[in-house]
């Protein structure tokens, strides 16, 4: 019998649980006590040593390998960045997009980050087409069927979509893509931490994401998985002195772009932010990503089924396998209910018509309670 994890302790490392029903892990992961410490490690060390380029590039470098281990990956295919955005900028500058291969296929459930920089290609030829979602609120694989095809150089998709919760068949995609020669890039920016991701097995060719929401780092450092398979055929022009091959060559002669998927970062790494993301993302996988994706699992369905039960109308797929940890409710006014939440001390967030609450580990079922409450008390701003 495999033992659980002691949850209460958990829900103890975070300090603003005492005060808080907290529900929006997916704008922003708490700061656990752990975190908190290894920031004022950081100032510690600034205090004690001023420059300590040897100390911080070992902070990265174990914030590359707690990726990898995330991930699966290996470390070589990890680069640090700044940011989801600045990943996939990296990696649509090395993509070309004059030949027959130039269209970008993307979910309509991307962030709009995850599209935005497609559309930001068209000046440099590609061609971008979106895959709609159906009224269960997934993108069906036939959606993607009809729009991959030979002329598509990279599919985008989501994991988990930070509107609605839904989730995408990733295999789906990957085998529709990989079979029409087109690549795939999976954002796992609300998803990473709490589904299991074996990038390995899903055959994704590229994923990022960030450590600000469920992977409980900060904001400012983030992730790109780029398959070694692809590193060497791909040079981003986005570049700069942490993307050589001799990060102390000081060569201004030329541009060697390191051999590993560190040619996907740019300059000077976030150096505070990589001891919080490596103290956030060492509390996920201390405690294992299975074990947290099953109590999410947990808490997200009971709180559906309850949320269904007193007549709330949902907008996130009851099926487990069709949703993360986001359930989404239909208000009449979102923002309103926002707020008369925030007033009761509930922290949820909005997005459109819908009221998200974005549950992570350390959740509980008196959390579950205060919202089913709290939106019955203001069932006058449901859908
Ligand atoms: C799914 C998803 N992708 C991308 C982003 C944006 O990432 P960044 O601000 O790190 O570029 C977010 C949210 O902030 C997100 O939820």
């Amino acid at each position: 019998m495999t033992t659980q994890p002691d949850w209460a302790a958990f829900r103890a490392l975070f300090p603003t649980l005492k005060h808080k029903t907290y529900l929006a892990s997916g704008s922003y992961g708490l700061l656990a006590a752990p975190v908190e410490a290894a920031f004022l490690r950081y100032l510690d060390d600034r205090l004690e040593k001023g420059v300590d380029w040897g100390g911080w590039g070992e902070r990265q470098e174990a914030v590359r390998g707690a990726v990898a281990g995330l991930l699966n990956a290996q470390e070589d295919e990890i680069a640090v960045t700044t940011s989801a955005s600045a990943g996939i900028n990296s990696l649509a500058s090395a993509l070309s997009f004059d030949g027959p291969r130039n269209k970008v296929v993307v979910s309509n459930l991307e962030f709009p980050t995850g599209a935005q920089i497609w559309h930001a290609q068209t000046s440099r030829g590609a061609v971008v087409e979106h895959a709609p979602e159906a009224a269960d609120g997934t993108v069906p694989l036939e959606h993607f069927d009809r729009l991959i095809d030979e002329r598509t150089r990279l599919v985008q998709i989501t994991h988990v979509c930070y509107r609605n919760g839904a989730r995408i068949d990733v295999e789906g995609v990957v085998k529709l893509a990989h079979a029409r020669g087109a690549l795939v890039l999976l954002d796992a920016f609300q998803s990473a931490g709490t589904i299991d991701i074996d990038v390995a097995a899903l055959g994704v060719d590229f994923a990022v994401g960030g450590m600000l929401k469920y992977l409980l780092g900060t904001a400012g450092v983030g992730y790109l998985y780029v398959a070694q398979r692809h590193i060497q055929a791909l040079t981003p022009t986005v570049s700069g002195w942490f993307a050589q091959a001799d990060i102390g060559a000081m060569d201004i002669f030329a541009n060697t772009p390191s051999p590993t998927a560190r040619r996907f970062e740019t300059g000077t790494p976030p150096v505070p932010n990589c001891y919080a993301a490596e103290a956030g993302i060492g509390l996920i996988r201390g405690i294992g990503v299975p074990a947290i994706e099953a109590r999410i699992r947990d808490l997200t369905g009971t709180a559906m089924d309850r949320l269904a039960a007193v007549g709330c109308t949902l907008a996130t797929p009851r099926d487990d396998a069709q949703r993360g940890p986001q359930v989404a409710v239909r208000a009449k006014d979102a923002a309103a209910m926002t707020e008369r939440l925030a007033e009761r001390g509930v922290v949820v967030s909005w997005r459109e018509d819908k009221v998200r609450a974005m549950f992570h580990a350390y959740n509980d079922g008196s959390d579950i309670d205060a919202l089913v409450e709290g939106l019955m008390a203001n069932r006058d701003l449901l859908a």
